[in-house]
């Protein structure tokens, strides 16, 4: 995959990078764990009980057990994780690093009086400084690499074959997706009352939504949503944020968790998006402990029904539209591009859809409560359609006038759209499918489905 990653070939070190940390996601939680005293007491006692307690794996273990640093680094480990286990161990920093370099602890300590370590020859693999060569290994790794060179060359093999026969290509966006994500919709499907009056109107604009799916069905959706104060509240407000995990539970937003099947994540792709979409300029928070709540699992129904498994792996993708200042229409049209970009360098040849979720007009505080502007949400989606990129330039003020202080939620439409093929040079979209309907508890719900035409 054509990521960036011009560090590999610095000698002697480790970048621990969105790849490193997605392998070393359980070592590096098991280390933190060592910061409460019961913890380092109870895997003092007994290491094995205490790593079995950890999804590690057996070689991560090894490393572990083996108290070998640069192992444990190879295998995803980050310094300042694995610094707790040497601070178990009641290691210093200068030993713990020293311990990775081949020289004793005096000679090392000896090496850092007379000045530390020359960066002459130690900048690019190859030279001749004295980071060079192999990384120095403990019995416990050398022993381990030979007794798995034998399974490490089937498995080679067995990579080999599958990748003869495996499709190639890369990742692309084949349609975007926009559908506000009212939590009472949820309530209604949760509560069998989707055939009632009120909702059945309603429920049917996104018929012909099902059965698009039914023939458009993705490997991959990227949902852009908002969590609404369910895992970030103030203590920690990330702008962007994209869920890495393996898979995401649904949240108990305070009427218990919502009878919907957990979604499954993609952390080989959303790891590959974060790192090109940082490299490209955004600044993403990276999540590998998410529930999702009504934004993500509304649309999910409105899209697929209430089947016992989701269809699709889902990248979740989190924007802070709760606490100004909220990012503009501009950056967040520019996120799309980039993570389109970041998508179709993706060497697996997936079909990933971009959702946008939220809106329409809704105000849900204040006097003001109920605001519906029908004729400004009409026109907001012929330009997102037509225009997006003289939509985005649109300010926040404007969405708060006129389609209420909840409708800022629309500047997400605009992260989906700016990842359509058009906003990069290629065609403009095919609408499949476009729905208005008011009400849903206090929003007017937009509904639109783009797909880029080949
Ligand atoms: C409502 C709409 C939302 O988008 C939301 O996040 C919460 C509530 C509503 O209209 O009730
Ligand atoms: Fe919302």
């Amino acid at each position: 995959m054509s990521l960036n990653k011009p560090y590999l070939d610095v000698p002697g070190t480790t970048i621990f990078d969105a790849d490193q940390s997605r392998k070393g996601y359980w070592l590096n939680q098991f280390c933190m764990s060592l910061m409460k005293a019961d913890n380092r007491a109870r895997f003092k006692a007994d290491e094995d009980a205490y790593l079995a307690e950890w999804p590690m794996t057996d070689e991560q273990k090894a490393a572990v057990r083996a108290r070998d640093l640069n192992w444990m680094m190879r295998t995803g480990g980050n310094i300042y994780f694995l610094s707790k286990l040497g601070a178990t161990d009641g290691l210093s920093f200068q030993q713990m690093a020293g311990s990775m370099t081949g020289m004793s602890e005096q000679q090392y300590r000896d090496m850092m009086v007379a000045g530390g370590r020359s960066p002459e020859g130690n900048r690019v693999v190859g030279e001749h400084g004295d980071a060079q060569g192999p990384v120095n290994q403990s019995a416990a790794w050398k022993d381990w690499e030979q007794q798995t060179q034998k399974r490490l060359a089937a498995a080679v093999q067995q990579a080999h074959d599958a990748s003869n026969k495996a499709a190639t290509g890369h990742a692309r966006i084949s349609a975007s997706v926009y559908s506000s994500h009212v939590p009472a919709i949820g309530a209604a499907i949760d509560h069998g009352k989707t055939a009632e009056p009120y909702w059945a109107p309603m429920f049917a604009g996104f018929e012909p939504s099902k059965a698009w799916m039914k023939t458009h069905r993705p490997d991959v959706v990227f949902l852009v949503y908002n969590d609404h104060a369910t895992n970030f509240d103030l203590s920690v407000i990330p702008t962007f944020a994209i869920g890495t995990a393996a898979e995401f539970e649904p949240a108990d937003e305070g009427y218990g968790a919502r009878p919907v099947p957990k979604v499954i994540g993609h952390p080989e792709l959303a790891s590959h998006i974060a790192q090109s979409v940082i490299q490209q300029g955004f600044d993403l928070t990276l999540v590998n402990e998410l529930k999702v709540d009504h934004g993500l699992t509304v649309p999910m129904n409105l899209m697929f029904g209430t089947p016992a498994e989701w269809p699709v792996r889902v990248i979740p993708f989190h924007v802070n539209v709760v606490q100004y200042p909220v990012p503009s229409g501009a950056r967040c049209f520019a996120l799309g591009q980039a993570i389109r970009r970041a998508i179709e360098s993706f060497d697996q040849p997936l079909n990933v859809q971009i959702w946008g979720t939220g809106g329409m007009s809704h105000q849900l505080q204040g006097p003001r409560a109920g605001l519906i502007n029908r004729e400004w949400d009409n026109a907001f989606l012929d330009r997102l359609i037509a225009d997006p990129q003289d939509l985005s330039a649109m300010p926040h003020i404007d969405y708060v006038r006129e389609a209420g202080s909840e409708g800022i939620e629309l500047v997400m439409w605009l992260i989906a759209r700016g990842a359509m093929a058009d906003a990069g040079g290629g065609r403009s979209p095919r609408v499949a499918h476009r729905f208005y309907h008011v009400p849903a508890s206090n929003t007017a719900v937009g509904h639109l489905i783009l797909e880029n035409q080949a």
